[in-house]
């Protein structure tokens, strides 16, 4: 392509405007930081390369330097340039038309994260028909998406999260981008319905709608995207959850589906006849998180064999965690935080209601457990020790009583841990890992003793009796003693069966 010949300093531009210390002595010497970044700005382009080797980069074709050294401008005509690449810098000021006046044969364009402001997107993007991946992500680019750039109809990747783009999307006509294959418009202030004619853009394999002012409900159309296999519309204000769901379980191809923050105060999507739909046969990250949802876990979750990710957190769930779920085998982050779910957690062997934690123990790729905040009742399963691949443990703010198992001191894993606020007592483990955590990790259980907290552990009067000898006070440090422990307050006495 033959990008014209033009001052970008006229443009409001202010390329490379990087921090140096270096003082130049030689007027007209180029920066040292200019130069790299020059020559990094010259190995993104998808062109022939530039004949820029020697010291002083003030001196190459193309480029103007001022007094001090720094560059005012960059011009590259008749480069046959095919892809440019002006990304993380300092550029501001609108993107000037003009740049693509000549630029008809430009397959790729990126500038993202710069903070290029005002006007909409250049207007005449649509005249450049090559064009297949456009970046413009993380700038401040204001108004509306112009319906010139449907004329692109080359486009593969569009991609603009993070400006603050605005305006009724719900009309514009996509259907022209055959080739498109993933659109990004996350984090913008776009309004209206998902626009129908997305719906026959059926290259489609990724589509970001997250955080912006979106509404309505998924039309059954979207069923026509058949590749499709990320499709992300948390933070809107979609409705009807449950018939979204519905729709959505049809899908073969997809495996990530991110809805949290839409659906506000709905209910979790439960229909009796959605267990027999057989759908999400792919699924592996599943978020309805943030949204005040009400309901149970809804049973069709179970069908998901594929499932890695599940994230029901900031909802108002109630009622237990369904057994089925420790038989979902590649889970390996669940996050049921801040619900209200109630579940007595039980040993093995028992069949009160919720027994979870024996078939939670079946998740072997389970990373990171989060049941903090909800209403859980009963002792910690010793069943979690099975969990070899745990990294983080959140049983904060619920009703566990009795001790911490000693067998948690096999989670080699463990980076983050927290018992806090329960009613659990006794001894921390000793010389275990569980040890290392900061004290805040068990506070807000009066009963707690030991290292890491500050309260030392009294010796139980039974151990005294059977124990006379030592005169170890308030140390735990042997097994024997903590089976003692364990043997003298009754009530745990299920689990000396279970050790
Ligand atoms: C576009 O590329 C073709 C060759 O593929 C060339 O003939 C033409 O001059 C180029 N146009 C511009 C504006 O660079
Ligand atoms: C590249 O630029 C140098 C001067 O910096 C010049 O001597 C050389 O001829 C140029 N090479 C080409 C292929 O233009
Ligand atoms: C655009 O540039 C950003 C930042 O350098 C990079 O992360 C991204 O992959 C680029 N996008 C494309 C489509 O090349
Ligand atoms: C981005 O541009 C705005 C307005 O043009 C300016 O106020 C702001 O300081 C700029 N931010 C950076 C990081 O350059
Ligand atoms: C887009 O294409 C239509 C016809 O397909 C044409 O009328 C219009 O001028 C084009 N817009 C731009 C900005 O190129
Ligand atoms: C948007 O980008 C800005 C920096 O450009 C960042 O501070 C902010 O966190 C981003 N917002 C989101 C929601 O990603
Ligand atoms: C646009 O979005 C920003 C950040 O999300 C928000 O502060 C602003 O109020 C929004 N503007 C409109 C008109 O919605
Ligand atoms: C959800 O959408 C379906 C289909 O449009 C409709 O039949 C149903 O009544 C809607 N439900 C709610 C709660 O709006
Ligand atoms: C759990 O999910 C909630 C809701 O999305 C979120 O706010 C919280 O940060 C998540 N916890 C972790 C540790 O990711
Ligand atoms: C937690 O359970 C107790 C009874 O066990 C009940 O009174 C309370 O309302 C529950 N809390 C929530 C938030 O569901
Ligand atoms: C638990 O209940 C299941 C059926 O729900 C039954 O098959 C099993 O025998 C019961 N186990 C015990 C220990 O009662
Ligand atoms: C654990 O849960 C508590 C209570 O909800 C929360 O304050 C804390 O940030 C959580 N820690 C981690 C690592 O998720």
């Amino acid at each position: 392509m033959l990008v014209q010949a033009y001052n970008l300093m006229v443009h409001g531009f202010l390329p490379f405007l990087l921090l140096s210390c270096i003082i130049s002595t030689n007027i007209h010497a180029c920066k040292q930081t200019e130069r790299n970044s020059l020559l990094s700005f010259a190995s993104t382009l998808s062109s022939p390369p530039l004949n820029w080797t020697s010291l002083d980069c003030c001196r190459w074709k193309g480029i103007t330097c001022d007094q001090d050294g720094w560059v005012t401008s960059l011009l590259l005509p008749s480069k046959w340039l095919k892809g440019v690449d002006l990304s993380s810098n300092h550029f501001f000021g609108a993107i000037p038309s003009s740049f693509f006046q000549q630029a008809s044969n430009l397959t790729s364009f990126n500038v993202s994260n710069n903070n290029f402001t005002g006007g909409e997107l250049p207007l005449n993007l649509g005249k450049l028909s090559k064009l297949k991946f456009v970046t413009f992500d993380f700038n401040n680019l204001e108004g509306a998406l112009p319906p010139s750039l449907m004329n692109c109809t080359n486009l593969v990747e569009l991609r603009l999260e993070n400006n603050t783009l605005e305006g009724d999307i719900s009309m514009l006509d996509f259907s022209r981008l055959s080739q498109l294959i993933k659109l990004d418009l996350r984090v913008n202030n776009f309004t209206g319905t998902i626009p129908v004619s997305l719906y026959s853009c059926r290259s489609l394999k990724a589509i970001r709608l997250s955080k912006n002012h979106l509404e309505g409900q998924i039309q059954a159309e979207i069923l026509s995207l058949k590749s499709l296999s990320f499709l992300s519309l948390g933070g809107n204000r979609f409705t009807n959850l449950t018939w979204a769901v519905k729709i959505l379980m049809s899908f073969k191809s997809l495996h990530t589906l991110m809805l949290a923050g839409s659906y506000e105060g709905e209910g979790m999507p439960s229909d009796d006849d959605m267990v027999d739909f057989d759908g999400f046969q792919n699924l592996r990250r599943f978020s309805l998180a943030g949204s005040h949802l009400n309901g149970q876990i809804p049973l069709w979750l179970s069908k998901l064999k594929n499932l890695e990710l599940l994230e029901l957190g900031f909802n108002q769930i109630t009622g237990p965690i369904p057994s089925w779920l420790g038989t979902l085998p590649r889970l390996f982050y669940i996050n049921l935080s801040n619900n209200r779910i109630s579940a007595t957690i039980v040993l093995s062997n028992n069949n009160i209601s919720g027994d979870i934690p024996t078939k939670i123990g079946q998740l072997q790729l389970l990373q990171e457990l989060y049941l903090d905040s909800n209403n859980f009742s009963g002792v910690i399963p010793d069943q979690i020790s099975n969990l070899k691949n745990l990294e983080v443990l959140n049983l904060s703010m619920n009703l566990l009583s009795g001790i911490i198992p000693s067998s948690l001191a096999s989670l080699n894993f463990l980076r983050e841990f927290n018992t806090s606020y329960n009613n659990l007592e006794g001894p921390i483990p000793i010389g275990t890992q569980l040890q290392s955590f900061n004290a805040s990790a068990f506070e807000g259980n009066p009963k707690l003793c030991g290292v890491p907290l500050p309260n030392k552990c009294e010796p139980n009067k039974c151990i005294d009796a059977d124990n006379k000898n030592n005169k170890d006070e308030g140390q735990w440090a042997s097994s024997t003693s903590m089976v003692l422990y364990f043997c003298c307050v009754g009530v745990h006495s299920r689990i000396l069966g279970s050790l």
